[in-house]
């Protein structure tokens, strides 16, 4: 069972099937249990990529992923996916109401956990004002919602499985900053590993390192500090 919440990738290059390229070139780290980390880099870095390999949506061509010293391949996907709340770049809704998105995978949740899990994901509030608040229906054939709100949706689906790993891809990007401040706050009291991709530099030094990608490799890992002065391409970030 995966009850820490470490990760360690040794020597993981990953290429698309139908595709030759690496778009994740040979990269080592290893993520603490309760520990906080930051991805940051360009657009077509890798970062993405590099996420799908922890809860298995693809498989490294070479190397290997663990979760708490055991190789992925030692737990099923369900037990995977159980303990790691994914929240894609783009996530997506399924026709339902927001209840049923936010519980789905959970269905023995309560109506106070679904809005537990809302109100932390700073998501309560858009619902409430919604006609039919919790009951509204969402997805293809229900009411529009900015992407933003279908992130923070997204986010309340994964925070309502109290996960050991918290992968969230851009998902505060929509996010004035108080709002997200808010959000990182309600994700600090939930003690899991927690893996951020970001584009704001102030979003990544909330984390406790900040791991650098560029062009499928791992340029830099270490805290803002150590980065400013081991970075060049860093430097030239914050700088911007
Ligand atoms: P942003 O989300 O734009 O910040 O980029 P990223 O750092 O998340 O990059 P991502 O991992 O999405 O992409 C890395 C490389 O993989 C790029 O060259 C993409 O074109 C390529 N790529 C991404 N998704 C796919 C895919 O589904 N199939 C193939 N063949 N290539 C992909
Ligand atoms: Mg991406």
């Amino acid at each position: 069972h995966i009850t820490k919440g470490s990760v360690v990738f040794d020597n993981v290059s990953f290429a698309y099937p139908e595709s030759e390229e690496d778009v994740v070139k040979d990269i080592n780290f290893q993520v603490a249990p309760g520990e906080k980390l930051a991805v940051i880099g360009s657009t077509g870095a890798g970062k993405t990529s590099l996420f799908q390999l922890i809860p298995r949506l693809y498989d490294p061509t070479k190397g290997k992923v663990s979760v708490d010293g055991s190789p992925l391949s030692d737990y099923s996907l369900d037990e995977l996916r159980g303990s790691i709340g994914y929240v894609p770049q783009s996530p997506l809704l399924f026709t339902g109401s927001v209840t049923d998105n936010i519980a789905w995978g959970k269905d023995q949740a309560t109506t106070e956990e679904i809005m537990q899990a809302a109100k932390d994901a700073q998501i309560h509030d858009t619902i409430m004002q919604l006609d039919d608040q919790y009951e509204t229906r969402v997805g293809q054939k229900g009411v529009n919602l900015s992407g933003g709100q279908k992130q923070r949706i997204s986010i309340a689906r994964a925070l309502i499985r109290k996960p050991k790993i918290l992968m969230l891809d851009d998902s505060t990007s929509a996010l004035d900053l108080a709002t997200e401040s808010r959000l990182l706050d309600a994700i600090d009291t939930y003690q899991c590993t927690m893996l951020i991709i970001t584009q704001k530099i102030t979003t990544a030094m909330r984390a406790d390192r900040i791991l650098l990608m560029d062009e499928g490799k791992l340029l830099a890992i270490g805290t803002h500090t150590e980065l400013l002065a081991s970075s060049a391409l860093y430097r030239k970030i914050v700088e911007s």
